[in-house]
C-alpha cells in the first residue's frame, strides 16, 4: 500500500509515451495524488478497480459540484449542473436515453453511405494536394465537423463558424471572457436552430431531441440546449485527435499497416485494439468521481464518503492481468476484453459507435486508395500539440 500522497501528473506525456511509473503504481493499488488543482484524489490503474469505480451506486459526479475538482487547472467553469457529464443517475439516464436511442449501433450504421460521401470528398482533395499533404488539415480537422452539422442538422456553410466558436471555448489559450463570448454565441446558435426545427421538423437529430421533449414534454429547453453542446464538446475534438493518432500509429509501425492490408477481415479487431493502445488522453484529463460511501479497492485502502477518484482509462487499458503484454500493439489477441478507451458505467461515451464509424470509414478508404501510404517526414519530427486535452498531432504530412 501506497504512504504519503504523490504530485501527480508524474510528467507532462510528449508523444503517445505512456510513463513506465504506473507499472509500480498499479502493482500498489489505489494511490493518493495532488493534482495542481483542487482537492486530493486516488488514482486507479488497473482494471480491476476501474470496475470499482465506474458503479454509479458507489460513485457519484454531482456530488463534485460541491467540491475542488481535483485537475491539471481550475475547472470552476465546468461546475452546471445541467451538463450531462455532472449528473448522475436517474436525472442522468434521462437524458442518455434520449441521446443514446439517437446514437444507438443501428442509427449510426444507416449513416454509412452518408458518412462515406464525406470520407471521398475529402481525400479526393487530400488526393489532389499531392505527397506532403497534411493529413490532420485536410481530413481530421474536416470530417468530425461535417458529421456532427449533418447530425445536428446545422447547415454545411455555417459549420465551420460554429466550430470556431467551440474551439475558442475550448482553447487553454483563450480568456474567460472570449470562453463566455463564444459560448453565448453556441447557445444563442443552437436556440435558433432549436426554434427552426419547431416550426418545421426536419430528419436531423436534432429535431428528433426536440421531438421527444415536445411529445412527452421530459426535456427542458436548457437539458436539450446542454446535451446539442454535449454532442459538440464531446464529439469533434475528441475524433479529430483520434484520427490523427490512430494514422500516425499505423504509419509509424509499417508492420500494423502491412497486416491490415493483408487481413481486411480483421479490421474491426486491429481498430479495437488501437482504441486501446493509443493512450488518448492525457495524465490527469479524465474526469474524476466522489465516493458516496466507503468503498474498499482491490489492494484493502478504503476510500472514504466524500473522497475523489481519478480513473486513469488510458492506463488501465495497459493492464497485463487484462491484456497479456499489454504495451504491445497485437492486432491477433484472442477475445481480448473490451477496453477502456470510452470509460465504463453511466457516463461512457455516448458517441462511441460514430466515433468508431469515422474512424473505420477513414482507415479503409485510405488502405484502398492508398496502399502504399507513408509518413512524409521522419516519425520523430511529427509534432504533438502540448495544449490539448487528448494526445493531439498538429501536422501529419503523408506521401503515397
Ligand atoms: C475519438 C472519439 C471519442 C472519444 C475518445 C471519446 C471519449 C469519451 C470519454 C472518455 C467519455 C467519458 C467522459 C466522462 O467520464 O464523463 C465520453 C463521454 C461522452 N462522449 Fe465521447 N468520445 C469520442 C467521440 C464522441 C462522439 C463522436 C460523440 C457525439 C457526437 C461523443 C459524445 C460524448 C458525450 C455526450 C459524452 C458524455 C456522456 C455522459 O456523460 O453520459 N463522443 N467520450
Amino acid at each position: 500500500m501506497a504512504h504519503g500522497i504523490l504530485q501527480y501528473p508524474f510528467a507532462e506525456p510528449t508523444r503517445l509515451d505512456v510513463d513506465p511509473r504506473y507499472k509500480d503504481i498499479r502493482k500498489q493499488g489505489v494511490v493518493r495524488v495532488q493534482l495542481p488543482f483542487g482537492e486530493p484524489s486516488w488514482l486507479i490503474t488497473s482494471a480491476a478497480d476501474a470496475k470499482i469505480a465506474y458503479d454509479f451506486r458507489k460513485f457519484s459526479r454531482t456530488e463534485g459540484l460541491t467540491h475542488a475538482i481535483p485537475g491539471l487547472h481550475n475547472t470552476e467553469n465546468i461546475k452546471i449542473s445541467s451538463l450531462l457529464l455532472n449528473m448522475d443517475p436517474p436525472e442522468h439516464t434521462r437524458i442518455r436515453q434520449l441521446a443514446a436511442g439517437a446514437f444507438s449501433p443501428d442509427r449510426i450504421k444507416a449513416l454509412g453511405a452518408w458518412a462515406q460521401g464525406m470520407v471521398d470528398e475529402l481525400l479526393d482533395a487530400f488526393e489532389r494536394q499531392g505527397a506532403g499533404a497534411d493529413f490532420i488539415a485536410m481530413y481530421a480537422h474536416k470530417f468530425p465537423v461535417l458529421v456532427l452539422a449533418g447530425i445536428l442538422g446545422i447547415p454545411s456553410d455555417k459549420a465551420f463558424e460554429f466550430k470556431k466558436w467551440i474551439d475558442i471555448s475550448s482553447d487553454a489559450s483563450s480568456t474567460p471572457e472570449m470562453k463566455l463570448d463564444a459560448r453565448e454565441k453556441t447557445l444563442t446558435f443552437i436556440r435558433a436552430l432549436i426554434a427552426e426545427r419547431r416550426e418545421k421538423s426536419t430528419d436531423d437529430l436534432l429535431s428528433v431531441l426536440i421531438n421527444a421533449r415536445d411529445e412527452g414534454d421530459k426535456f427542458e429547453e436548457d437539458e436539450l440546449v446542454s446535451l446539442a453542446m454535449a454532442l459538440w464538446h464531446g464529439g469533434f475534438k475528441t475524433t479529430l485527435w483520434q484520427l490523427g493518432t490512430t494514422v500516425f500509429t499505423l504509419m509509424s509501425h509499417p508492420e500494423l499497416w502491412r497486416d491490415i492490408k493483408q487481413n481486411p477481415d480483421n479490421m474491426n479487431a486491429a481498430l479495437n485494439e488501437l482504441w486501446r493502445w493509443i493512450p488518448s488522453f492525457k495524465p490527469g484529463r479524465a474526469f474524476g468521481f466522489w465516493a458516496k460511501e466507503d468503498v474498499t479497492f482491490s489492494n484493502g485502502q478504503v476510500v472514504k464518503k466524500g473522497d475523489h477518484v481519478l480513473i486513469e482509462f488510458a492506463i488501465v487499458n495497459r493492464d497485463n492481468d487484462i491484456w497479456p503484454d499489454a504495451d504491445t500493439i497485437d492486432f491477433h489477441r484472442v477475445k481480448p476484453a473490451q477496453h477502456f478507451s470510452f470509460t465504463g458505467g453511466a457516463h461512457a461515451c455516448v458517441g462511441q459507435h460514430l466515433a468508431r464509424l469515422q474512424i473505420r470509414l477513414t482507415i479503409e478508404s485510405l488502405l484502398r486508395r492508398f496502399p502504399n501510404l507513408e509518413l512524409a517526414i521522419p516519425a520523430e519530427d511529427v509534432q504533438f500539440d502540448p495544449d490539448s486535452f487528448m494526445r493531439g498531432i498538429l501536422h501529419l504530412p503523408l506521401k503515397w
